[in-house]
Parts: structure tokens; sequence; C-alpha cells
């Protein structure tokens, strides 16, 4: 029994450490199954705007006739990488309208009522996964900093 309730007290102080981390660094790219899942959704909700190979639109440093911009690309030629695991996650479930707030306009829903958290977990995991692990080592470091 003794010896129960310290594996068991291990394990809850696994489970918070776990947790902790969880906070720090959201995204798993080196999860093969959070990865696979995330390509799947990524086809589905986001290749039609951001291209299917992560290319973003063509001209995407151009503002559009109607003063919106077109979309980025998510491999490491954008800069989807300069914002951190918590940023990137507000900006894919609210959408940015939302976060830069006041009028600003914008072409990207909030996937909020779309897709669960883990699945935007999932998909940004996917996205990260396919930066070069040079670009994925500064994420880690911007994360650390950005807590
Ligand atoms: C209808 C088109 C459209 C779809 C679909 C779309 N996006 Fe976007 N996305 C955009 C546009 C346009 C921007 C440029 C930001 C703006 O409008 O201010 C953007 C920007 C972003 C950014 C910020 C990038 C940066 O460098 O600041 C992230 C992150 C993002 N999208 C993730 C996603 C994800 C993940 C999906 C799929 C779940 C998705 N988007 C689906 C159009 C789209």
């Amino acid at each position: 029994m003794r010896i129960l309730g310290i594996a068991v007290a291990m394990l809850l102080v696994t489970s918070i450490a776990a947790k902790t981390s969880f906070s720090q660094s959201m995204l798993r790219p080196s999860d093969s199954k959070t990865v696979t899942r995330g390509s799947l959704i990524y086809q589905q909700h986001c290749s039609s705007c951001h291209g299917k190979n992560l290319e973003g639109a063509p001209s995407w440093r151009l503002r559009l006739p109607n003063g919106k911009l077109p979309a980025p690309p998510h491999d490491e030629s954008g800069h989807t990488w300069h914002h951190s695991d918590k940023i990137l996650f507000s900006l894919t479930k609210q959408g940015p309208t939302k976060i830069i707030g006041g009028d600003y306009k914008s072409d990207m829903p909030g996937f909020d009522k779309i897709l669960t958290d883990d699945q935007i977990i999932e998909v940004l995991s996917y996205i990260k996964s396919r930066w070069p692990k040079e670009i994925q080592k500064r994420h880690n470091l911007l994360n650390d900093r950005s807590r």
C-alpha cells in the first residue's frame, strides 16, 4: 500500500511537471501521430489559403486591392516561426481580426467553432515539423523567452 502511495505521488509530480512544460511549449513537432493528424487538418482547413505546401499566396507581401493581406507562407520563408506557440494558438483559435483588434480586417476566420484546442495544437505542430531543424531550435528559444 505504502509503495503504491509513493508511486501515485510520483505520478502526480511528473504529470504536474508535464503540464507546466505544456504551457511553455504547446506544440509537438516530433510526435509522429500528432504531426500526421495535423497534416490532414492542414490540408482540409488551411491549405486553400496558405498553400498545399505551406508556400502561401503568390505575392503575399503585397496588400490586396481591398487593403487586406494575402495569406502568408507557413514555411521558413514566412514569419509564422517568429511567433511563440501561445500567439500562434490564439491567432488560429480567435482569428487575426480579434487578436489585432480595432477595425483590422482579415480573410482568416477564427477556428474556435471549427477545430478543438487539440486539433489546433496538431495542425500547428505539423507546421512546425516542416521547418528546418535550425529554425525549430530558434523557435524553441523564442518560446522559452516568451514565458
Ligand atoms: C480564408 C483564408 C485562410 C484560411 C482558410 C486560413 N488562413 Fe491563416 N491567414 C490568412 C491570412 C489572409 C493571414 C494574414 C494575416 C492577416 O490577414 O492579417 C493569415 C495568417 C495566419 C497566421 C499568422 C501568420 C503570421 O506570420 O503572422 C497563422 C498562424 C495562421 N494564419 C494559421 C492558419 C491555420 C493554422 C489555418 C488552418 C487551421 C489557417 N491559418 C487558415 C488566411 C487564411
